[in-house]
């Protein structure tokens, strides 16, 4: 099984941003845990980072046919992107929305996403082990609910 995460907009400065919210970990420590659990599992995973919205767009129209499940953190494109959404939709590849903060619990503007409604679930508010919930999640995308 392969497994894609994709991370959104300023998740490159985690470890430094906003730490009250989003933590102390970096986004290469996050990427070496999901790797290690994902080893015990006998996935296989790929872990990237952009801040452009065009190429988060591109990995989701690549990832077609070749990812068995996608863990997405959008980041604030979650709250304003059409484009994802229909890249998610088009890939025919089941997705979890993960982030680390609980988006519901802050501004109003993060309450919305424009992606919840074509992803498989929701995964938010639990720091850096969202992403390892997220792997969980993917693992088992398949067994029935
Ligand atoms: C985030 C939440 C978003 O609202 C925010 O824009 C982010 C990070 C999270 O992981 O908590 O950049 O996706």
């Amino acid at each position: 099984m392969t497994v894609l995460f994709l991370n959104g907009p300023n998740l490159n400065l985690l470890g430094t941003r906003q730490p009250e919210i989003y933590g102390r970990t970096t986004l290469s420590d996050i990427e070496a845990m999901v790797r290690q659990r994902a080893e015990t599992l006998g996935v296989v995973i790929e872990f990237r980072q952009t801040n452009h919205e065009g190429e988060l767009v591109t990995w989701l129209q690549q990832s077609r046919g070749k990812a068995d499940a996608i863990v997405l953190n959008a980041a604030a494109y979650t709250h304003t992107s059409v484009a994802l959404r229909d890249a998610i939709t088009a890939s025919e590849v089941p997705t979890i929305e993960i982030h680390l903060s609980n988006i519901h619990a802050r501004e109003e503007f993060r309450h919305r996403s424009f992606i919840a409604p074509v992803c498989r679930g929701q995964i938010a508010g639990f720091g850096a082990r969202s992403y390892l919930l997220g792997l969980e999640a993917a693992v088992s995308i398949n067994e029935p609910l």
